[in-house]
């Protein structure tokens, strides 16, 4: 039988209504009504209760106490606003309001199932007021359209990162994990296998701007870009013919040379010999720097393997913003144009399987406000990726210092708990899906709750994401736990060592 909890009043709208309830709904709940022969979906937005005798000037707190004594619940109602979702079937907002007594009926299972259960789909968790509903959702629009998963630190935004590749490793998908914090790296997935991936780049393969980044050759210094590209040259060509064992070496050899060359000419040529040395000196300096990414001259690029129907994971922790910038940008960008080729001329090199690429702490790279590298090409496989089956998953706690212009090629957000009003007014302007309704939920989601929406759910939903069944990662440290264990270590150090001195004596 219909669980009717309430009926409208009051002047309705085709998008909201208000309703008047004896019972007790709670917000968030799922309901339906039934109007022009249509079955028309909804949420309760707001609740408020109110008595019928006690009025708003009533200030005596005795007399409150007495009449509600007296009077007990039958005096009180509740006044809520429901949002509609549209109609079960299409989900078309209707044209008209909802008449005025229309029943507001508790959503069926059935109906939630219909809703939220994409036979497809992933299932990262179930509806938040109804814990029975499974919600799924659709994979291809997911890694085709983009992601976000974007909340305040301590929200469940590496958890429902891990239940997302989880459920994709089920599904056999290819994924790369940017991991920032080597948390990835650590977690064990049930579903499928992992790829640890040693963030190294062969000199060979970085291309004259990712030298002049990394060297630090200011676009100014037109000298010393001349002789950064000329000793770039005289390496590619020693390699072509198999006669550079130290790429970068025969780089700083080059500017050496030409160095000594300039400074046997006296002083007529000494700006050139300054700019070769300096070539030569930030070069070494590179080498050094970089040493744990740049050593290995025998390894493959980072693309050729990568492995399919793997989470492939590159480890970043320990590098530094520049080298993090090169690193990812270098991958995203061949990966962008290898899929290219794979989808249009066949040239090689080709990538021959899609891929959902995961940058943990997108706001670092993909910045608002400063430019670097990879910004540019995360913008592009937003804006591009789609028709090449590059997708990219952009996590962040700080949602305001996210690129807009990524931001908002993201047809797909999660977002867990969110406090601060400029995180929230940046994600609205730059994501028109995110309704006022849905961001005054945002603050008072609890760890793990999330609201989901775009093309990958029919509708926007609250969800209570799964808590991730691996090995768990990213915990907060139990640093009691640690104290306790040193302490009681040392004391038993103390104890053996007490117990050594006195079978001295
Ligand atoms: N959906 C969830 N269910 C249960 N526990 C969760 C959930 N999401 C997060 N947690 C817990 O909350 C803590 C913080 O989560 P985490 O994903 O690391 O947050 P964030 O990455 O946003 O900083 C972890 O201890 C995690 O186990
Ligand atoms: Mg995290």
């Amino acid at each position: 039988m219909a669980d009717i909890i309430g009926r409208c009043y009051g002047e309705t709208e085709p998008h909201k209504v208000a309703f008047i309830s004896k019972k007790t709904p709670a917000v968030n709940e799922y309901v339906y009504l039934e109007y022009n022969g249509r079955t028309v979906m909804g949420i309760i937005d707001t609740l408020l209760r109110g008595s019928f005798t006690l009025s708003d000037d009533l200030l005596d707190e005795d007399a409150i106490g007495k009449i509600v004594d007296i009077e007990g619940m039958s005096d009180q109602y509740i006044r809520g606003e429901v949002t509609i979702l549209g109609d079960i079937n299409t989900l078309e907002i209707p044209r008209t309001p909802a008449p005025i007594g229309t029943p507001i009926i508790r959503a069926t299972i059935d109906q939630l199932d219909q809703l939220f259960h994409n036979n497809e789909g992933i299932k990262i968790g179930t509806v938040l007021s109804q814990p029975e509903v499974d919600v799924k959702l659709d994979v291809n629009k997911m890694v085709s359209r983009h992601l976000g998963i974007l909340a305040m630190t301590g929200a469940g935004k590496s958890n429902a990162t891990s239940v997302i590749i989880d459920e994709l490793l089920l599904l056999g998908g290819t994924i790369l994990v940017f991991d920032m914090h080597s948390e990835y790296g650590k977690t064990k997935f049930n579903n499928g296998s992992k790829k640890s991936i040693d963030a190294k780049i062969n000199p060979r393969y970085l291309n004259i701007h990712e030298y002049k980044r990394l060297a630090r050759i200011p676009d100014s210094a037109t000298n010393q870009e001349r002789y950064l590209r000329e000793a770039y040259d005289y390496a590619k060509k020693l390699d072509k013919n198999g006669k550079c064992s130290s790429f970068i070496d025969s780089m700083i050899f080059y500017a050496n040379s030409k160095a000594n060359e300039f400074g046997e000419e006296g002083n007529k040529n000494k700006s050139h010999e300054d700019a070769a040395r300096q070539v030569e000196f930030k070069l070494d300096d590179m080498k050094r720097i970089y040493h744990s990414i740049l050593d290995k001259t025998d390894v493959d690029d980072i693309v050729n393997i990568l492995e399919v129907g793997k989470v492939n994971i590159i480890s970043l922790s320990s590098l530094d913003e520049i080298a993090t910038d090169i690193i990812v940008n270098h991958v995203l960008s061949e990966i962008l144009r290898r899929r290219k080729n794979a989808r249009t001329t066949g040239e090689e090199p080709t990538l021959d399987f899609p891929i959902f690429n995961i940058i943990e702490e997108a706001h670092i790279l993909a910045s608002q406000r400063r430019d670097t590298r990879s910004k540019k090409t995360i913008s592009r496989i937003a804006r591009e990726g789609r028709k090449f089956g590059v997708g990219l998953c952009l996590v962040s706690q700080s949602p305001k210092s996210l690129d807009s212009e990524s931001l908002s090629q993201l047809n797909n957000l999660i977002i867990l708990r969110l406090v601060e009003p400029s995180d929230q007014a940046h994600v609205q302007k730059s994501s028109e899906s995110l309704s006022e309704d849905l961001l005054k939920k945002l603050p008072s989601l609890n760890v793990g709750e999330a609201v989901v929406l775009g093309q990958m759910t029919k509708v926007p939903t609250l969800v209570k994401i799964d808590e991730f069944k691996g090995t768990t990662i990213g915990n907060d440290l139990d640093i009691l736990d640690i104290w306790r264990t040193a302490k009681r270590e040392k004391e038993e150090r103390n104890k053996q060592n007490m117990t050594e001195i006195d079978e001295l004596f």
